[in-house]
């Protein structure tokens, strides 16, 4: 029989009603406790809206209340606040939910896993598109020589093509880099190219470039990538606030098909699509079986979110095993992150492995220095002068 663990929100703004609707839909196996935020009124209407018992503006308060720190506290706070949050936590002994991104830098990464160590107590880091069917279903398949196998995967594309207008950036967290810790690749097209990582496996080497073309931010409004994953397979990565019409795209072309992911915010079986190669149809139809056999059996497993990856943190945690994302998996994706920022800024290929303590870019992502005064200022004499 499950443990009933008991939940914190820390942070009751945009993203912490999905946590709520997670915790939600796992009655019996999870009770939403505390609902804690500096803003008092926002921690009460949150509390009033999700039926939470007990709201708060003191994070020490609802970490030693009468039954003790809460099992699992979920971090919905902007990214410069994750760390110091985290680590509170963990040293109350309560686990950590991380909303993306975990942290600034890889240094801040470094240091909370180096509390959870010591602690014993998890972090995990909320990177919900890993969680869908169609995710499961290409891990599975990939790199199987078996007749309804993918094979290896050869050439990707990993797209996501937003738009947010200057007006998104006037909350005042957005679009700095010591609050944000970055831009598109940080904060938006982090989701897409988790996914991917988690479906190719270790990158390698990347080669960027970034570019502020139109938003009144300090960080980058897009960047494109081209990375080779540790088997050999190569990826474009493009993340862009920029793209009046949105989409966030994944494209794998493997040795016995093509698999596309077309969605925006999150995904069902529906916004996948495959095409066998010319003889491989037995991989197509394998595909489809697979998906026929998950609607009929398991539907509730279909839809990526917050919600599928809770189902899979708890399964871990009655298992008594790391709960998903773990932070060491989502480190790889910061580090691809942090190598996006020091190829565009630097020029030249970065390796994985590459940014370690000492490296500019290891404690903070603009590491050197984002180079647009030079790019504005070249831009306005371009303008100036037609
Ligand atoms: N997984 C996703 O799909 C997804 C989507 C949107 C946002 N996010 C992430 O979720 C986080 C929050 O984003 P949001 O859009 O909900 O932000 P938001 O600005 O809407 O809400 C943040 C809330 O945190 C509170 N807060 C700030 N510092 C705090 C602290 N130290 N202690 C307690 N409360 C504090 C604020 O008062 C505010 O109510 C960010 O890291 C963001 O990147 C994830």
């Amino acid at each position: 029989m499950a443990d009933l663990r008991r939940h914190l929100i820390i942070g009751t703004g945009a993203i912490a009603g999905a946590h709520a609707s997670a915790v939600a839909a796992f009655p019996g196996r999870s009770t939403l406790e505390f609902a804690v935020d500096l803003d008092a009124d926002r921690a009460r209407d949150f509390a009033g809206r999700h039926g939470i018992a007990a709201w708060g503006t003191d994070l020490a308060a609802a970490l030693d209340g009468p039954d003790g720190p809460p099992d699992v506290a979920h971090i919905c706070t902007p990214p410069g606040s994750h760390v110091p949050l985290a680590i509170q936590c963990l040293e109350a002994g309560t686990a950590v939910l991380l909303e993306k991104p975990p942290a600034l830098s890889l240094a801040e990464v470094d240091r909370l896993l180096a509390v959870s160590d010591a602690t014993g107590t998890p972090v995990s880091v909320v990177f919900q598109h890993r969680f869908g069917a169609g995710a499961h279903r290409v891990r599975r398949l990939l790199g199987s020589e078996a007749p309804e196998g993918l094979g290896r995967a050869l050439v990707a594309t990993c797209e996501t093509l937003w738009f947010r207008p200057d007006a998104y950036f006037e909350v005042p967290w957005r679009g700095k880099w010591e609050v944000e810790g970055g831009g598109p690749t940080m904060g938006h097209g982090i989701h897409q190219f988790d996914l991917l990582l988690s479906l190719l496996g270790s990158w390698d080497e990347v080669t960027a470039l970034a570019g502020h073309l139109a938003r009144p931010t300090a960080t980058e409004d897009v960047s494109m990538a081209v990375v080779r994953f540790a088997d050999g397979a190569m990826a474009s990565v493009v993340n862009s606030l920029l793209s009046p019409r949105e989409t966030s795209l994944i494209r794998l072309d493997t040795e016995r098909a093509t698999v596309e992911v077309e969605h925006l915010y999150g995904y069902t079986d529906e916004h996948w699509r495959i095409t066998a190669a010319p003889g491989q149809d037995a991989v197509a139809d394998a595909w489809r079986a697979d998906v026929d056999e998950t609607a009929r059996t398991a539907p509730e497993t279909v839809a990526s979110g917050h919600t599928a990856q809770l189902s899979a943190i708890l399964d871990a945690l009655d298992a008594g095993e790391v709960p998903p994302v773990s932070l060491r998996d989502a480190r790889e994706t910061l580090e691809l992150v942090a190598a996006i920022y020091a190829s565009a800024f630097t020029g030249g290929v970065v390796r994985r492995g590459e940014i370690g303590p000492g490296h500019p870019f290891y404690e903070r992502m603009e590491g050197t220095g984002a180079p647009w005064r030079t790019t504005v200022a070249a831009a306005t004499r371009v303008g100036g002068a037609a």
